[in-house]
């Protein structure tokens, strides 16, 4: 990494960071990846997501960092938990949404089979890290595990074209064109971002694209992909909670975040998991 390049921010909008930068990263990926795995073996049919949350808001102190989310824009959770057909910021201890052909859900304990994501963001030494992944309760439906199969594989896809000199379209591209390949969808109204020492920063990363669109990558940008992948149509709506969003066809919905940054050669992951919880192993 080069001096030159400190404080620089492209005509896009994407600031280049320094290699102390990326250190700074490092430490607060590890961290919240590190809680990532250390909430896995506590989820259960039965468990509730107030009380994972809890429980990630407790190792986040424990880790002297700080929740990103907590206050932001006056969300309350050191955690988003999304099940089955919410898409993404699903609020924990809010009774999870009731799916298509299902009893009617009460409160926020699994049930057995249901899937389900966790995303935390940590602030530490300023630094924000922004990962999640999926988890399941008990034992999972096979076309479940196949869509948290695809949608792991569409961001590492997503992530193999991370270099100097392509494009974020082609993130997109190679995100969406396995997905679609997969006869699944790409949700198309949330995107990764920009981050570094602030939560959201440009540019939007689209999970939709096409080769040779949008900014050239650059050493030294940070940025997150997090694609959400549905097994049935794309399109999602936000309830009168304003956070949960859902899939309109209440199909199941995956999702797996890492933050990156891009080194002279590829891209560094900041967020892979300490303990290697991917598949098969990721509860
Ligand atoms: N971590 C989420 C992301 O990937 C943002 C959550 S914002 C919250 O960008 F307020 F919902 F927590
Ligand atoms: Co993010
Ligand atoms: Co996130």
């Amino acid at each position: 990494m080069n001096d030159t390049h400190h404080g620089h921010v492209t005509r896009d909008g994407i600031r280049i960071h320094t290699a102390e930068d990326f250190a700074g990263m490092r430490k607060a990926g590890q961290v919240a990846a590190q809680i990532l795995d250390d909430i896995a073996p506590h989820v259960a049919p039965g468990q509730t997501t107030g009380e994972l949350d809890r429980l990630i808001e407790g190792m986040v102190h424990a880790h002297g960092a700080r929740s990103a989310t907590i206050g932001y824009r006056g969300y309350k959770h050191a955690s988003c938990i999304s099940t089955n057909h919410v898409v993404c910021h699903g609020i924990p201890g809010s009774a999870i949404p009731t799916g298509r052909n299902e009893k009617k859900r009460t409160d926020d304990a699994f049930q057995d089979g249901d899937i389900l994501n966790i995303d935390v963001t940590v602030i530490v030494d300023g630094w924000y890290g922004d990962t999640s992944r999926m988890y399941i309760a008990g034992t999972p439906k096979p076309f479940a595990m196949r869509l948290i199969q695809v949608t792991h594989d569409a961001l590492m896809k997503g992530i193999e074209v991370v270099r100097p000199g392509n494009t974020f379209g082609d993130i997109g591209y190679a995100i969406q064109s396995y997905v679609e390949a997969q006869r699944m969808s790409v949700v198309r109204d949330f995107c990764g971002h920009g981050l570094g020492r602030v939560f959201h920063a440009p540019p939007n990363v689209l999970h939709y694209g096409r080769p040779g669109r949008e900014a050239v990558l650059e050493e030294g940008m940070f940025f997150t992909i997090e694609p959400m992948v549905n097994l049935g149509r794309a399109e999602t709506k936000v309830l009168a909670d304003d956070w949960t969003a859902i899939t309109r066809d209440k199909s199941l919905s995956a999702q797996f975040e890492h933050s990156v940054g891009v080194t002279s050669e590829g891209c560094e992951i900041f967020t892979l998991s300490p303990g290697n919880r991917y598949y098969p192993t990721w509860s």
